[in-house]
């Protein structure tokens, strides 16, 4: 097979082509671009090897191309030249071999064949030659090609050979079924299910990038269930799996919190690209486990697990190596408010508690009521129709009092330094106290949220504690 006419923009590919020749090497492109020129994906990362030195290529390369951004890694033998919003990576054709437990190969010149042998996937070892003479011609030894057609994962060597030089490819088997919505071939995913143990030699960085990816695909249940199903959440991720099976006991049952997280996580996927949204519907439920219990009259329980639930995100997100920044306390807030709304629904929805809402949700309340629409997972259509109804009473009532008190970013309209000076005192726990009275004032809809109201107000408060006649 031919794709010449896949090679595209033809300027790279070409001058690849006319500097291997000048120095009678042999180059291709390989890996990943294949795959996704095949499957009609877009992809600026192109990754070339050539029998020989990568170095001098890309060189060669950045200088035809005239491209100053070359960038050497003598240590590994590669080398990178950007063009354009292009990344082209260079390296020599090799021969790799891990040792049991170290993540370090020995790694040895080699073949074109010895260097497609040790990819992770066949869709994932194909090339095309690039030198002169069968210029575009597909070099497919595991067919590759007709994997992608069939839309299965499978590894080019034995697949206990393939995991075990790197364990990371487990997780990349399970995130490209996600990605693509392929099938793991079932010696494959076997061969995954008897080493998942391994993925423990791996660093917590590459795992949560593959992770991550799985939690970005279009359906991030199926990749998740492949997770349970050979083992390697239980490693990765075991808080997850701790919310799997139902208990009964006195003929009432609680339903899966597994099953029902990952349909809150598709179902949130239909309306947000948002990695860390995401993130929130992952673990939304995350403390139901721990806060189980049974009641002889309410049955199951799980009462606090929304505080509960926020109190462990730091750290799940220390251990998995997500950032310990805004996005974790981003995730951490919504976790802590995913009833609220509801509870909003359920009750009487009155000013004050949406005016409450909005003061702790701030910003991100519009994304607080996507968790929550992607939380409301029941099968029964009359309840499903009442839910969605009340909803939309209470998105309603947010923005009507979003537009009159101005809650989303909250700022005291009477600072503590105007307190201070007004009233002569020395920054003590009654300048708080007066801050907070009129802060509780302004979100029971006593008074507005302006600086006269609130100056009227204060004038109040500090008669009745004797500060002002
Ligand atoms: N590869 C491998 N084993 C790994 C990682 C990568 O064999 N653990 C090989 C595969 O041939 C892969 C190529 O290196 O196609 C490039 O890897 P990478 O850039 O991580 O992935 P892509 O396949 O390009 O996919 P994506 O860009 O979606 O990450």
């Amino acid at each position: 097979m031919n794709l010449k006419s896949h090679l595209l923009p033809e300027e790279i590919f070409s001058s690849v082509a006319k500097c291997a020749t000048k120095v009678n090497l042999d180059a291709y492109v390989i890996g990943g671009f294949v795959r996704d020129i095949i499957l009609k994906r877009p992809s600026k990362d192109i990754d070339f090897v050539c029998v020989g030195s990568g170095i001098q290529l890309a060189k060669l390369v950045a200088e035809d191309l005239k491209s100053n951004n070359l960038s050497v890694f003598k240590n590994f033998g590669t080398a990178m030249v950007r063009h354009e919003t292009y990344e082209l990576e260079f390296v020599g054709a090799r021969k790799e071999s891990y040792q049991r437990d170290s993540r370090k190969p020995i790694v040895e010149d080699g073949s074109l064949e010895d260097d497609q042998n040790r990819r992770d996937f066949t869709i994932n070892a194909m090339a095309i030659k690039l030198s002169s003479e069968d210029y575009g011609e597909l070099i497919d030894p595991f067919d590759g090609i007709n994997d992608l057609k069939k839309k299965i994962i499978r590894t080019p060597l034995d697949p206990s050979i393939t995991f075990s030089d790197d364990p990371l490819r487990m997780m990349r088997a399970i995130r490209f079924a996600s990605q693509l919505s392929f099938d793991i071939e079932a010696d494959t995913f076997d061969s995954i299910i008897k080493q998942a143990e391994r993925i423990n030699i791996v660093s917590k960085e590459r795992i949560i990038d593959e992770l991550n990816k799985i939690i970005l695909s279009p359906t991030p249940s199926y990749g998740f269930k492949l997770l349970f199903q050979s083992g390697l959440l239980h490693h990765i991720f075991p808080e997850m799996v701790s919310l799997h099976g139902v208990d009964t006991r006195d003929g009432k049952s609680h339903k899966d919190n597994f099953y029902h997280t990952l349909q809150v996580l598709d179902n949130i996927s239909k309306n947000t690209n948002y990695l860390y949204l995401r993130w929130a519907a992952i673990l939304h439920d995350i403390a139901k486990p721990p806060t189980k219990r049974f009641h002889k009259k309410a049955g199951w329980t799980f009462h606090g697990h929304e505080d509960k639930g926020a109190r462990m995100v730091p750290g799940i997100f220390k251990r998995m190596k997500l950032p310990m920044n805004d996005k974790m306390k981003y995730v951490q807030k919504l976790v802590k408010l995913h009833l609220r709304p509801i509870a909003l629904v359920r009750d009487e929805i009155t000013d004050s508690a949406i005016r409450r809402l909005l003061f702790e949700a701030g910003n991100d309340v519009d994304d607080l009521m996507t968790l929550c629409n992607a939380d409301i997972t029941t099968k029964n259509p009359t309840k499903v129709k009442r839910y969605l109804a009340n909803f939309k009473t209470v998105k309603k009532k947010l923005i009507e009092l979003e537009e009159r008190d101005k809650l989303r970013n909250f700022q005291p309209p009477i600072s503590g330094e105007e307190i201070m000076k007004r009233y002569n005192l020395e920054p003590s726990r009654i300048v708080g106290d007066i801050k907070s009275e009129i802060r509780e004032a302004i979100l029971e809809g006593k008074i507005e949220n302006n600086k006269e109201q609130a100056e009227i107000f204060m004038q109040e408060i500090a008669k009745a504690r004797g500060l002002e006649n």
